[in-house]
């Protein structure tokens, strides 16, 4: 099986790149090899490589900068979806697509299942939503995850500034008004492997959405409070302790996005599909909260 990844340098895509040798032959592109909004460069990979399925971690993923450079985001998230899609499609191959719980509101007092109506607060929400639809209009052989709130141990995320900050700073002020689920990219490309099993082994899922997460539900205070925790345990020496991080509300802390205030995700389906069960986010937190501590220096 053939596994054309690309955005392989982002935090998804530095996981994929691991993981993905275990079900196939890969072919990982990062930005300079593959621009995704460069279609002459999005040919030539599908041509030289000639892959059974295409794996795109590639998006435009700055929130609040979104705002602003809204013609990048929807280049990227939507329009050079809608050119991967058709290219896919027209040669009768797999489209793995990720998105997210931001094209959602998040004034659902549940977890959000694949069927609830989507109403996006952002435009990098905007611009996801219609990458999912342009790969369910060209498409007959994709599967889209969408998953939420993704720290990894590599590239930027939540975790790592707020160590920085930690370490800097006596106090924090962390949002406590906003629900999601952290998850790891290792869960992310578990769950991607075990799908590409399928396709493998002529079981392949049904065509469609899934929501991908941990169990369970917390805020930004929540997984900053866990993560100083496991620093203090782990002898990382931080200004702030867990007692100094201060729970603050949207309200007082303005971005240039807005963000949905619930945004957990319903996991039933793709429970039914998964041979193991999905971790609690505290246990899958844990193992990329200890990576990150363990290459973290202090300023
Ligand atoms: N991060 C989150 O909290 C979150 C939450 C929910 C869903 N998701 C979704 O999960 C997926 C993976 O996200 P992530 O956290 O891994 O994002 P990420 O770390 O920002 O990685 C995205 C990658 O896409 C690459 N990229 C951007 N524009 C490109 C283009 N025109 N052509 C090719 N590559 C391009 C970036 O390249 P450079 O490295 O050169 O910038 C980066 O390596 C995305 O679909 C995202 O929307 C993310």
């Amino acid at each position: 099986m053939k596994l054309l990844l690309l955005g392989a340098n982002g935090q998804l895509g530095q996981e994929l790149r691991r993981a993905l040798p275990e079900v196939g032959e890969v072919k990982a592109c990062d930005r300079y090899e593959v621009d995704l909004t460069d279609t002459q460069s999005v040919l030539l990979a599908l041509e030289t490589f000639n892959p059974d399925i295409v794996i795109n971690a590639a998006a435009y993923t700055a929130v609040d900068k979104a705002e602003t450079n809204c013609i990048q985001a929807f280049s990227v998230n939507a329009d050079a979806v809608r050119f991967l899609a058709n290219e896919v499609e027209k040669r009768g191959i797999w489209l793995i697509h990720y998105s997210t719980d931001y094209i959602f509101d998040g004034r659902k007092d549940d977890a959000y299942r694949e069927t609830d109506p989507t109403n996006p607060v952002n435009v990098y929400g905007e611009s996801k939503l219609a990458g999912e639809q342009a790969v369910i209009a060209k498409g007959s052989k994709y599967l889209i995850f969408r998953t939420s709130w993704v720290i990894g141990k590599d590239g930027n995320n939540f975790a790592k500034t707020i160590l920085k900050l930690a370490s800097g700073h006596d106090t924090l002020n962390v949002i406590n008004d906003q629900i999601g689920v952290p998850t790891s990219p290792a869960l992310i490309s578990k769950v991607t492997v075990s799908a590409i099993n399928a396709i493998k082994n002529g079981d392949a899922w049904l065509v469609g959405i899934y929501h991908l997460a941990p169990k369970g539900k917390t805020t930004w205070f929540g997984v900053a409070e866990v993560l100083l925790d496991i620093a203090t345990n782990s002898n990382i020496e931080l200004s702030t302790r867990t007692t100094q991080i201060k729970a603050t509300i949207t309200a007082e802390y303005p971005t240039a996005a807005k963000r949905p205030l619930n945004s957990c995700l319903n996991t039933d389906k793709l429970a039914e599909y998964l041979s193991f069960e999905l971790p609690h986010w505290k246990d899958d937190f844990f193992v990329t909260a200890k990576s990150i501590i363990k290459e973290f220096k202090a300023v």
